[in-house]
């Protein structure tokens, strides 16, 4: 879902750092082969996100929904050398295609998959990760949230994507289960004190959140 007009985002496009070549092959690779390419985070995103970790000097991250390895990908070429990127996912087919992918680029080395439902594996990870990026069921959002943030490092960014859902939060008579955990998602963040956000209507949404003084 393209929440801004498409003229206009390609305007932005041309004027931001993007994702790499080898990004792109990998988003039309995917595009044109695996089922469900929808889910890709596209590169205004990852050039928000990008720029994002690039300024916190992020070193290390963590991805909950690596799908085909994009935004691992993207993610990883903005991480310093000798940063790292964990990405979870439950599917080993569309993640081996991401490995094909990593292989290729000289950031690939950065990305390790960890393959198993999610909340099982948050149990195997330590922290702290400076950038946290959440693209998986969205059932598990605060679920995710909660592990996430308690695994934050002090200045460390949190990023919740299609939290617009394609403009369904925002309708109150939508009423499934999606949009309900994602509406529930929000609210919880907004309601603590010592977090602070901004949902920007990139895509499909993008929630970013941080820990206040
Ligand atoms: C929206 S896609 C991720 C897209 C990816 N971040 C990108 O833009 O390149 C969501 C992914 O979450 C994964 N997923 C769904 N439920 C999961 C679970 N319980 N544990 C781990 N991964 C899960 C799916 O297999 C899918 O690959």
């Amino acid at each position: 879902m393209l929440i801004s007009d498409k003229k206009i985002e390609d305007y932005c496009l041309s004027k931001s750092t993007v994702p790499s070549k080898i990004c792109d092959e990998l988003f039309e690779y995917t595009q044109n082969n695996v089922e469900h390419s929808e889910m890709l985070i596209g590169p205004m995103v990852g050039s928000t996100l990008g720029f994002i970790i690039q300024s916190i000097k992020a070193k290390r991250i963590l991805e909950v929904g690596s799908f085909t390895g994009y935004s691992a990908l993207f993610m990883a070429e903005r991480l310093s050398n000798g940063g790292e990127v964990i990405t979870l996912d439950i599917n080993p087919e569309t993640t081996k295609v991401g490995q094909e992918f990593w292989n290729k680029s000289p950031h690939g080395k950065k990305i390790k998959l960890i393959l198993g439902p999610a909340l099982e594996s948050f149990a195997k990870l330590k922290g702290p990760f400076d950038f946290v990026l959440i693209d998986a069921d969205k059932g598990n959002y605060l679920n995710y949230f909660i592990k996430a943030l308690e695994l934050l490092s002090p200045n460390g960014v949190i990023a919740l994507d299609n939290t617009l859902w394609s403009g369904r939060v925002a309708d109150l008579n939508e009423k499934d289960p999606d949009t309900v955990a994602l509406r529930e998602v929000a609210n919880f963040i907004k309601s603590k004190a010592d977090l602070s956000s901004v949902l920007l209507p990139i895509r499909d949404g993008i929630l970013l959140v941080q820990r206040r003084d």
